[in-house]
């Protein structure tokens, strides 16, 4: 049971404090600006793309929608916020800030972003922004030493923020509740979709990413964001990676499903599931997330053994590179106010980047876990057209049973993934805690 976020959110607000006085002291600044940004413009055109906040602004309080507004720190003083509401009776202007955060801001509201810049103390500044034309009279600096101290931190979530993931955990697990019905039902993927939307109550640009929502072979494209509209002449299998958001924090989670008659498919799917809730439950302090990374091509050969797709050793088959043509992504990431959250390769505060081990290219995390930490375990096994060639011209082709994979070509893949704090102890599953409770 959470705690209220009223009661979470002091301390949360303390610790960003205290990050924010270290920075600015290690940059020589007076100041941090933070400006919740301004929609970019589509070109030549009177419309603008869908508007994206700053990441760093909706650390500090729980405002998605406030284009053109900033947070301006200074150390030893109460944040202030200069809060932009439009005159305009075109949109809908966002709301005056209301609820558990207020009190703890100086909060300025003013008409347009032009007014806005004028409201922030001069002096020296870190001014966290994109560097976009429309932020007149500010410049913008993004200094590299206080972008890796508060990245750097930024990875050891508060207790306010775990909270804000558990709740996006919950929409998800709900939403793909209803996915998974709609998938027995014989919908669409568009269809789907739709259902998920519904179920999640968020439309697309308030998701933290592009749903992956694919039957049958179409679970091989890694980034498959195509919703076909109609149903296919069957339904095998589904795969569904979808998250939602909360206050600006994501979710992240893929479930792969078997329409009933297809047990072979089902019974792989089974053995990734326990492959993958082994791998969480090794999310713990001082675990190296590569070295479970490299664990998991090792589990991997094990279940292409135990199906039958390989007859080598599980050793070779990861040394040959198989199990990368099966597994050809990473096993997961730092996930918090983005999807795929900053600092995942940080050598320190200071900086730098720990390298990824040899022919992963696409790990996205290279640290040790610690507590605080919150990373997703997402294994995947795809029949994926393009590397399988690529494997049948290797000498580790003939220890396959091409037969067996081209048998599964028709199910496209497996992926299952799950949202998992580091603790001082058990990790904390905050997708199957949802799915718990959903
Ligand atoms: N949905 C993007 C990812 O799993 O990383
Ligand atoms: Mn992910
Ligand atoms: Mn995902």
């Amino acid at each position: 049971m959470n705690a209220p976020l009223a009661s979470l959110y002091p301390a949360h607000l303390a610790t960003l404090r205290a990050r924010a006085d270290q920075a600015l002291a290690l940059g020589g600044f007076d100041h941090l600006l933070v400006a919740a940004s301004t929609p970019l413009g589509k070109f030549l055109d009177d419309q603008d793309y869908p508007f994206v906040v700053n990441p760093h602004f909706k650390h500090w309080l729980p405002l998605t929608d406030a284009p053109g507004s900033w947070i301006a720190y200074t150390p030893g003083s109460k944040p202030k916020l200069v809060f932009v509401q439009p005159r305009d009776y075109w949109h809908v202007v966002p709301e005056a800030p209301h609820g558990y955060w207020v009190e703890h801001f100086d909060i300025v509201t003013v008409r347009s972003a032009a007014e806005a810049a004028a409201q922030l103390p001069q002096g020296r500044s870190a001014v966290l922004a994109p560097a976009c034309p429309a932020i007149d009279g500010v410049t913008v600096n993004n200094p590299q030493a206080v972008l890796d101290y508060l990245h750097w931190h930024r990875s050891y979530k508060t207790p306010y923020e775990l909270a804000l993931m558990r709740e996006a955990n919950r929409i998800g697990a709900r939403a793909h509740r209803a996915a998974e019905a709609a998938f027995h039902a014989g919908r669409s993927e568009f269809g789907i979709h739709m259902m998920y939307l519904a179920a999640a109550r968020q439309i697309d640009v308030e998701l933290p990413y592009a749903s992956i929502v694919g039957l049958n072979e179409h679970g091989a494209v890694l980034h498959y964001t195509h919703f076909d509209r109609t149903p296919p002449a069957e339904h095998r299998s589904f795969l569904i990676d979808a998250g939602a958001s909360c206050a600006g924090y994501a979710s992240d989670i893929t479930r792969t499903h078997a329409a009933a008659g297809h047990g072979e498919f089902q019974a792989l799917v089974a053995s990734m599931d326990a492959a993958q809730q082994g791998y969480a439950s090794q999310v713990r302090a001082g675990q190296s997330y590569p070295e479970l990374h490299l664990h998991a091509h090792r589990v991997l050969a094990g279940v292409l053994r135990e199906h039958g797709f390989i007859r080598m050793s599980a050793e070779s088959a990861v040394e040959s590179g198989v199990t990368s043509a099966f597994f050809p992504h990473g096993l997961g990431h730092p996930i918090g106010l983005q999807v795929h959250d900053v600092a995942g390769f940080q050598q320190s505060e200071r900086g730098g980047s720990i390298p990824r081990p040899a022919g992963h290219p696409y790990l996205r995390m290279t640290r040790v876990l610690e507590p605080g930490m919150v990373v997703t375990i997402e294994p995947g096994l795809y029949f994926i057209d393009m590397l399988l060639a690529e494997l049948r011209e290797k000498p580790a082709a003939a220890d396959i049973d091409w037969a067996k994979v081209d048998a599964f070509r028709k199910y496209g893949g497996i992926r299952i993934e799950d949202d998992v704090v580091c603790t001082e102890g058990e990790p904390e599953n905050l997708t199957r805690d949802a799915f718990a409770q959903a």
